[in-house]
């Protein structure tokens, strides 16, 4: 990438559905880590469940848009926020043009500051599925280490594949 791009997370606003849903809608990106059925979406239903989880955003989740010199790129959020432990989870997606270029581990590093500067928590942490390298390689770059993994907790493409947890520990 560019040295000289400028990697920015900022609010969500209405402009940003179609970057959100060719995200979403992506089947061939779709990580099998729910239990919601891979389909392809309807824009309505789709404008619908963001709207719900706007209205009722009882984990706190704190969510992102990635901004590339100004061009919506993709979304970053914290959720599942535990303010006993002090910990959150990370969620992470571009389209499809913007990946492999440094993008994504600038931005899980910056949405990483936020949790342990802003936020006061102490750990991040994330599930990806194991034939997603070029994820977990963004994550190593930005300072998440593999914890651990449950195996053959998915189903992906005709085939089981194991989970792989990720965590970073704020450092002081
Ligand atoms: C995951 C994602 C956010 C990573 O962001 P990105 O901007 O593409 O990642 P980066 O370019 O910062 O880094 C990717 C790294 O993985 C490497 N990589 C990419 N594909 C790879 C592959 N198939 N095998 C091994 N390494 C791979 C790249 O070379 C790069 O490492 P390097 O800088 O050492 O060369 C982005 O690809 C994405 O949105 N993917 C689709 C949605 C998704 O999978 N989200 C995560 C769910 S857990």
């Amino acid at each position: 990438m560019s040295s000289s791009r400028t990697i920015t997370l900022r609010s969500r606003s209405e402009d940003d559905f179609d970057v959100l849903f060719q995200i979403a809608d992506d089947l061939t990106t779709w990580e099998e880590r729910s239990e919601a059925t891979p389909a392809p979406l309807n824009r309505d239903t789709y404008k619908a469940r963001l709207a719900q989880l706007d209205a009722d955003n009882s984990d706190k989740s704190v969510r992102f848009m990635i901004d590339v010199d100004g061009a919506a790129v993709g979304s970053v959020s914290l959720f599942e926020f535990d303010d006993l432990a002090r910990h959150a989870e990370v969620g992470i997606a571009l389209v499809p043009e913007a990946r492999g270029k440094g993008i994504g581990t600038a931005a899980i590093s910056q949405i990483v500051e936020f949790a342990f500067i802003r936020c006061n928590l102490r750990r991040v942490h994330l599930q990806v599925i194991e034939s997603n390298t070029g994820a977990i390689r963004a994550y190593e770059k930005a300072g998440f280490v593999i914890e651990g993994r449950q195996r053959q907790h998915a189903w992906v493409r005709g085939k089981y594949e194991d989970i792989v947890i990720m965590g970073i520990l704020r450092s002081k």
